[in-house]
């Protein structure tokens, strides 16, 4: 979403300006042009020279200075963003900007721009949470300003609490879905699962899998930035939660068959990425097992097969991990558990599968299309997969 995207970072007053430098940073790695308004305050806590040279654009800081193309004609800026993005937002422009006050560069652009803002409050705890901070962020609120909230820590005066700036991969994953509410999905409903589910033995014990849940929440944060409204059931992983993405966590492969019976009622897709155990212990033991015999059977029973069983109306994309005859098996998948899409990958080539960032898949279409992936990052198959499902949600309107 941010490849060739006008993007205008309005920095203002707040120790945490600095991060503002991350932030450019990586919007400009990931090909968008930022346009960096400084207030006054601002150019107090880092230098324009920084942000001028992460962006190899000039930095607005006067509106009366003419280093800037865009100080000439102090609208210019609202005209070409296609989001504004203020970040640190201190309780100052917050209260400018919900008054309506345009008295600097920043502030006029906001005034005048009609593209989405975003805007990713840092102030002391005490101002944060004062009413007159709160009231006027609900005003923005209310009016279509994208707020990233502050998060809790140690604060610049020392003391814990709310007011530190959000982490700064939220702020960009924020971006992205504000850019993408214009995206090819824009408001469908997708459920997509991830991770491998834990089967309980006993209170400390369970039947696992390698799965590390990172395909699913690339798919899950793709979708979202596609304008997708994502809803991801995840089993346990150790990756920290999307921002923008509805989460509900489960455990085990009936928990999750539970949550996505749920959730499907009303979705226009669902992705099955998932690692669902196919076995559990027949009974899980209350009290911790003792290692007193020098043998231990567990009894297993299947585990309800979510893709096979949960009926609806909506595009159904399953994975097939597989060790040999790829294309047959995931063929026969397909067809056993009615899929639209199937996602076939080779679990024994170390660069896909378990853990990695990467992935080489096979797609087949319950049309008999197969095509096969070179060696890609797992966000790539993520936009492939969902290039498909754009074209079947298409066939379906
Ligand atoms: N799946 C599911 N419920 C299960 C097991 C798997 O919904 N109990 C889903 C997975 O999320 C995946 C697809 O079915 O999208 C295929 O999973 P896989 O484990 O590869 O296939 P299985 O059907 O379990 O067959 P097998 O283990 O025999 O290969």
């Amino acid at each position: 979403m941010l490849a060739n995207k006008t993007i205008v970072l309005g920095i203002t007053g707040s120790i945490a300006a600095y991060k503002a430098a991350d932030i450019a940073s990586k919007l400009t790695r990931a090909g968008a042009s930022v346009e960096v308004v400084m207030t006054d305050s601002a150019t107090r806590f880092v230098a324009p020279l920084t942000l001028r040279s992460i962006t190899g654009r000039p930095v607005v800081t006067d509106m009366f200075e003419l280093a800037s193309e865009f100080s000439i004609e102090h609208i210019a800026l609202a005209e070409v963003a296609d989001v504004v993005v203020i970040a640190p937002a201190t309780a100052n422009i917050i209260a400018k900007l919900s008054t309506g006050i345009a008295d600097d560069m920043l502030a006029c652009t906001v005034l005048a721009t009609k593209a989405p803002i975003i805007l990713a409050p840092a102030m002391n705890v005490n101002m944060f949470e004062n009413p007159i901070t709160q009231e006027n962020l609900s005003k923005l609120k209310a009016r279509g300003f994208t707020i990233v909230d502050p998060a809790c820590g140690r604060l610049a005066s020392g003391k814990i609490g709310l007011g530190r700036l959000a982490e700064v991969d939220e702020i960009i994953a924020t971006i992205n879905q504000v850019l993408g509410r214009s995206g090819d999905i824009a408001g469908k409903r997708i459920v997509v699962t991830a991770g491998g589910t834990q089967e309980p033995i006993d209170p400390v014990r369970h039947i696992g899998n390698r799965s590390s849940g990172k395909m699913g929440y690339a798919v899950a944060e793709a979708a979202r930035d596609r304008g997708a409204v994502v809803l991801l059931i995840t089993a346990p992983t150790s990756l920290p939660q999307p921002a923008g993405i509805e989460v509900v966590r489960v455990r085990t492969a009936a928990g999750m068959k539970e949550a996505v019976a749920e959730a499907v009622a009303q979705a226009d897709v669902l992705i099955m990425a998932a690692a669902v155990a196919d076995y559990q212990p027949q009974s899980v033991a209350e009290a911790k097992i003792k290692k007193d015999s020098p043998s231990l059977t567990l009894e297993l029973i299947r585990t309800p097969d979510i893709l096979a069983e949960v009926k609806g109306n909506f595009i159904r994309v399953g994975f097939a991990a597989e060790s040999e005859d790829i294309v047959a098996n995931a063929k026969q998948k397909l067809e056993k558990k009615q899929l639209d899409i199937i996602v076939a990958n080779d679990i024994t080539d170390a660069d896909s599968g378990f853990g990695a960032d990467t992935n080489k898949v096979i797609l087949i279409s319950r049309d008999g299309k197969v095509e096969t992936l070179p060696l890609l990052s797992k966000r790539e198959v993520a936009d492939k997969i969902l290039d498909r499902v754009v074209g079947l949600l298409a066939k379906k309107a």
